[in-house]
């Protein structure tokens, strides 16, 4: 069976093509850190307020003893609890997001903060915050630090565009 050079040529092409995405994704997984966040941790959504972690008052910003910062946030139609939170530049930090109800999506602008928020699943981000990134990105404050607006990525419900948050960034 003979093959025309002509398909001979397209399927080099294609072969080409599904090299060149591969090799995309492998790129930008080291030059721009973009990778998936996985982490399979199921929880009752229906019931976070009663939980130990997701419970109102746990939430926000807390230093663990090995110096970890872990942010815990709930989304929520059509609200970020907290709305803003503070964290440090060039710290390693773990985030920890659970949805009350429905997927939502968590996006951080100028960092590489980006996770499906899963209704039933706690969503985990560990990353370190550039300043710089953040810096050309987000709002300078008075205090040196800079804020960068957080926001829903996944279309939740008739007031998504409204689910904002703020992240403050501090110098490291
Ligand atoms: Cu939550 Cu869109």
């Amino acid at each position: 069976m003979s093959v025309h050079p002509l398909e001979r040529r397209w399927m080099a092409i294609s072969v080409l093509l599904v090299a060149v995405m591969g090799g995309l994704v492998v790129y930008t997984a080291y030059a721009s850190r973009l990778h998936p966040p996985s982490n399979v941790e199921t929880i009752d959504s229906t019931r976070l307020h009663l939980t130990a972690e997701f419970a109102e008052d746990h939430l926000g910003v807390e230093r663990a003893k090995d110096g970890t910062v872990v942010a815990r946030l709930v989304m929520a139609r059509y609200m970020v609890h907290p709305q803003e939170i503070t964290l440090p530049a060039g710290t390693p930090i773990v985030l920890r997001v659970a949805s009350a109800d429905v997927l939502h999506g968590l996006h951080v602008v100028g960092t590489n903060i980006g996770t499906q928020v899963v209704p039933g699943y706690v969503a985990e981000v560990h990353t370190t915050i550039r300043f710089d990134s953040v810096a050309k990105y987000g709002t300078a404050n008075p205090d040196g630090s800079v804020t960068v607006p957080l926001f829903c990525n996944e279309y939740c419900g008739l007031g998504h565009q409204s689910m904002w948050g703020r992240v403050r960034v501090t110098r490291p």
